[in-house]
């Protein structure tokens, strides 16, 4: 399909905002250590057991990130929220992993506070005030600097440095379009052509492409829906066509490297790898949820491999060794067992000519 976004297009603006907006990393500790186990997941809701934080703290990640639904809050009410937030605090799975693991978050639709919401959600900036509280970030952090709550942050000495990207998909996100189909609970949406139709916003796209050219060794592009799945479903990127195609063309333009997303949403966990037209395999693991489990797989022609249908969470090894440092993905079911492992060379992830 054409692209509506020229190649001038993902160039221009750059940098604008993205001195204001790039993030320190947490804590003087994280920021010389060189991390080796970085855990992820999404979708977890208060009034459920957790029982998934066990293997999560077995597994003694040094940061894990939270994509979003990180409770389902779903409500205008913000003291409603607030209590809703106080009910994943008080969970005794939770609170061991915050205290024993560097812990950052972004948000989805039911934690920012409607079901499938976007930029018309009228409680953007108080919830907005509600999260960055909830998660610990200081009053004076370049996060609280701008609206939405994107963020990026860097680990980790410089030649094992790992930067975490963790965009804002809601805020500025225009309304969906209405459903292709009209199944009983939850449709497919109509991919939207407009090319101002938009899930970032232009501020956060030049962020975002700033943060893209600063160096990493390994760079986790950590999304809340999924941007790799490439067929209209249930939410994703792909729902926005114009902002689609320009984050794969802004990865080739500009000679993105080291490049790994992580995703969450869905309710399932899957693999999935885009090489048409890329300049090195882009992988996308998707680990959803802590607490939600979907029935069935949504479409998606990049998928490369499936987990079983329970409860998970994913899990990034860094191996460092030299000659070629890898990362080892997987994702752990709450039975135990491993339901997707896929291991990738950063040598593998480089533009043509630097490999
Ligand atoms: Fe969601």
């Amino acid at each position: 399909m054409a692209s509506p976004i020229s190649r001038r297009g993902v160039i221009k603006g750059a940098a604008t905002s993205a001195a204001l907006a790039s993030a320190p990393a947490l804590g003087a500790p994280a920021a010389q250590q060189a991390l080796t186990r970085i855990a992820f997941g999404s979708c977890a809701h208060q009034d459920k057991e957790q029982p998934i934080w066990d293997l999560v703290n077995a597994w003694n990640p040094e940061l894990f990130i939270f994509l979003g639904d990180n409770i389902y809050g779903d409500t205008e009410d913000m003291a409603v929220l607030r209590a809703k937030y106080d009910k994943l605090a008080a969970k005794p799975g939770f609170r061991t992993l915050r205290r024993n693991a560097k812990v950052i978050a972004t948000w989805d639709d039911h934690d920012f506070g409607v079901n499938d919401g976007g930029s018309e959600y009228p409680m953007k900036a108080e919830s907005a005030a509600i999260f960055l509280d909830f998660w610990g970030v200081p009053a004076d952090h370049p996060r609280r600097s701008h609206e939405g709550i994107y963020a990026s942050y860097l680990f980790g000495p410089e030649g094992r440095r790992i930067q975490v990207i963790l965009p804002d998909n809601r805020t500025f996100r225009t309304p969906l379009l209405g459903y292709s189909v009209e199944p009983e609970d939850k449709g497919q949406y109509v991919v939207n052509p407009d090319p101002d139709a938009t899930m970032l916003g232009q501020a956060q796209w030049d962020w975002l492409e700033a943060e893209l050219r600063r160096p990493a060794d390994l760079r986790i592009l950590a999304s809340s829906t999924q941007m790799l799945p490439d067929a209209p479903g249930y939410e994703a990127w792909i729902n926005f066509q114009a902002d689609h195609q320009r984050l794969l063309d802004l990865i080739d333009f500009a000679q993105v490297e080291n490049l790994l997303i992580i995703s969450g949403d869905t309710h399932y966990a899957e693999l999935s790898r885009l090489d048409e037209r890329m300049p090195y395999p882009l992988y996308e693991l998707t680990s959803s949820g802590l607490t939600e489990v979907w029935p069935v797989f949504g479409p998606n022609r990049n998928r490369i491999a499936k987990a079983p249908l329970m409860p998970n969470f994913g899990r990034l090894t860094i191996d460092w060794g030299a000659p070629s440092p890898s990362v080892l993905m997987e994702v752990q079911m709450l039975d135990g067992s491993i339901g997707i492992s896929q291991a990738v060379s950063l040598a593998e992830l480089k533009q043509p000519g630097t490999r």
